[in-house]
């Protein structure tokens, strides 16, 4: 085929020509005996069981036991998990993620003769309950650490703030490990660029330190880590910021209304926590958000305008606040949206007649509010809406007959408002009871019990 091609081409042949010289002058140094020897001795403190990655299975997840790879005699370089430097061969990244690894790590594993280590990942495996030893300390060349959902127990060492190389760690855990204030207040904080610690139980920490996050960071994930406090309101403004999460820290305070929010971020989630103020109108800069969950949180204010120029956005929750004023009808350029939740506010006005272009729309929440006027037909164009919730407004007028066209729907609330006339029959109707119904003195037919007159 080559020889081929040098017929057709003589600048196409140069250049295999260069390449293949290339690759063989890099071609890169095999693996030092003592870090294979290492690598096996490690492999087989473990058993293996597809149960232990089942977590990864569940989200779809490739999963299967890379150590299998791992033999003897062989170029422990080339095994499933594991990365090389060139030159010299040290074995620098251990990936066994969704690895099916059921055992602990004691003291003594020779995982800890591995010096060279610059990546280590033990994500979503079974380490039952192994302690997050002072030894990962003295890898001192890691960068990235990630023992998330891995099973670990614990509390973590004061040696882990020996780590001055880290950018990114993950410690997401089930709420079996606690991180200390005294740990905490070592690590230096201004290098990192991901640092994920959901469900980590830190409740001593001292929420003022985070200011020390600094403009390398991408991804703060903090969900429900029993944070309290003041949160610094700088960091929703640092310029690389692309995931923020500090949802479910049900005593964590913050008042991001005069922040200017990252023009980088995609996705935020500060939904079940204290944060109050209202939305800046800023928020329409944001043209990468994705999703955007404030729920059941003490926002208060209107709903700017200018959320309808976030046209990427697939999430808006802001349920369970203290918003007022109308529902901007600039919403309805949200065509990618896939859930919109503004139920248990106090938004008053009609619903706009604003669905046309959501196509996309699963999920529709406006219950608990004060609306008035009728029940906008434009409802009836979103064609893969699974849960239409309207239940305890103002809104008065019949039930668009055309409602039946939503063949998707699976959960009606219309319940507590001022609709008359019949209720729609066919398709879904036949499934929804009288609760989706009630409080409408108005409303007859199936299945409430009020007949319609022939009137
Ligand atoms: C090491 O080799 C890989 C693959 O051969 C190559 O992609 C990478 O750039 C090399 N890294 C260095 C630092 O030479
Ligand atoms: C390593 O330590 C554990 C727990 O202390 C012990 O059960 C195990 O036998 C030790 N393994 C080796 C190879 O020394
Ligand atoms: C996890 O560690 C805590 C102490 O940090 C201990 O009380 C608990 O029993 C451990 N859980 C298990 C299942 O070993
Ligand atoms: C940790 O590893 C898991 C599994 O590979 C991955 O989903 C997660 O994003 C990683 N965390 C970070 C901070 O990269
Ligand atoms: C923290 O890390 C940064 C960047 O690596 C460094 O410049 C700074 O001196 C460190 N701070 C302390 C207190 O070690
Ligand atoms: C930020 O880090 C420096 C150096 O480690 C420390 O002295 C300072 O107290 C930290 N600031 C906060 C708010 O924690
Ligand atoms: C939030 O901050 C804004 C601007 O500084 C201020 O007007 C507002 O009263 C604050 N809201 C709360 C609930 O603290
Ligand atoms: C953002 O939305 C506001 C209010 O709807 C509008 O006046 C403005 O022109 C929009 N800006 C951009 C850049 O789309
Ligand atoms: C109905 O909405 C009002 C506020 O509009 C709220 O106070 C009340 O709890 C809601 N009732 C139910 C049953 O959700
Ligand atoms: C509902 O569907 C029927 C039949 O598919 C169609 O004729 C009708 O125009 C639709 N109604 C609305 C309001 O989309
Ligand atoms: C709702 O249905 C139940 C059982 O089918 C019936 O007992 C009840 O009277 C109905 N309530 C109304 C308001 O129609
Ligand atoms: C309602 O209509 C049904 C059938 O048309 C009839 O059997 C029933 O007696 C009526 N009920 C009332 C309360 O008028």
């Amino acid at each position: 085929m080559a020889k081929l091609l040098c017929f057709v081409s003589f600048l196409l042949c140069s250049q295999l020509f260069i390449t293949s010289s290339l690759s063989a002058a890099s071609s890169p140094a095999v693996c030092p005996q003592e870090q294979g020897n290492a690598l096996l001795k490690f492999k087989s403190a473990f058993s293996i069981d597809s149960w232990a990655s089942i977590s990864c299975a569940d989200e779809g997840v490739t999963n299967y036991a890379k150590t299998n790879s791992w033999k003897e005699g062989t170029d422990c370089c080339k095994w499933d998990g594991i990365k090389c430097e060139n030159q010299t061969g040290n074995v620098i990244g251990l990936d066994l993620s969704c690895s099916w690894l059921k055992g602990p790590i004691h003291s003594n594993s020779s995982l800890f003769l591995l010096k060279h280590l610059q990546n280590l990942n033990f994500a979503h495996n079974d380490l039952q309950q192994s302690k997050v030893l002072p030894e990962y300390g003295s890898l001192s060349s890691l960068t990235h650490l990630n023992l998330s959902s891995s099973n670990f127990n614990g509390t973590i060492p004061l040696e882990l703030s020996r780590l001055s190389r880290l950018v990114s760690l993950d410690l997401s855990s089930g709420n079996s490990l606690t991180l200390e204030s005294s740990v905490w207040n070592k690590i230096n904080l201004t290098q990192f660029r991901e640092l994920v610690l959901d469900r980590l139980r830190m409740p001593s920490i001292s929420t003022a330190t985070f200011a020390n996050l600094s403009t390398s960071l991408t991804i703060l994930s903090l969900s429900r880590c029993e944070l309290k406090g003041e949160f610094p309101h700088t960091i929703i403004g640092l310029p690389n910021l692309q995931k923020f999460v500090l949802s479910e820290n049900h005593e964590l305070k913050a008042n991001f209304s005069k922040s200017s929010w990252s023009n980088s971020l995609q996705h935020v989630d500060i939904s079940f926590t204290e944060i109050s103020g209202h939305l800046p109108h800023s928020i329409g800069n944001l043209k990468s958000l994705q999703h955007l969950n404030i729920g059941s949180s003490k926002f208060s204010g209107s709903i700017p305008d200018s959320l309808g120029n976030l046209t990427g956005l697939s999430y808006l929750s802001l349920f369970e606040n203290d918003f007022n004023g109308h529902i901007p009808h600039t919403l309805s350029n949200l065509d990618q949206l896939t859930i919109l939740a503004l139920a248990k506010n106090r938004l008053s006005g009609p619903i706009p007649n604003m669905f046309g272009r959501l196509s996309k729309l699963i999920g529709l929440s406006l219950s608990s509010n004060s609306l008035i006027g009728q029940i906008p037909t434009s409802i009836c164009s979103m064609s893969k809406l699974q849960v239409l919730e309207l239940g305890n407004n103002s809104l008065s007028g019949g039930i668009p007959q055309c409602l039946v066209n939503l063949t998707q729907l699976s959960t009606l609330d219309l319940s507590y408002n001022n609709l008359v006339g019949p209720i729609p029959t066919g398709n879904q109707f036949s499934s929804f009871g009288n609760e989706s119904y009630v409080g409408n003195p108005g409303l007859c037919g199936p299945p409430l019990s009020k007949n319609c007159s022939r009137a």
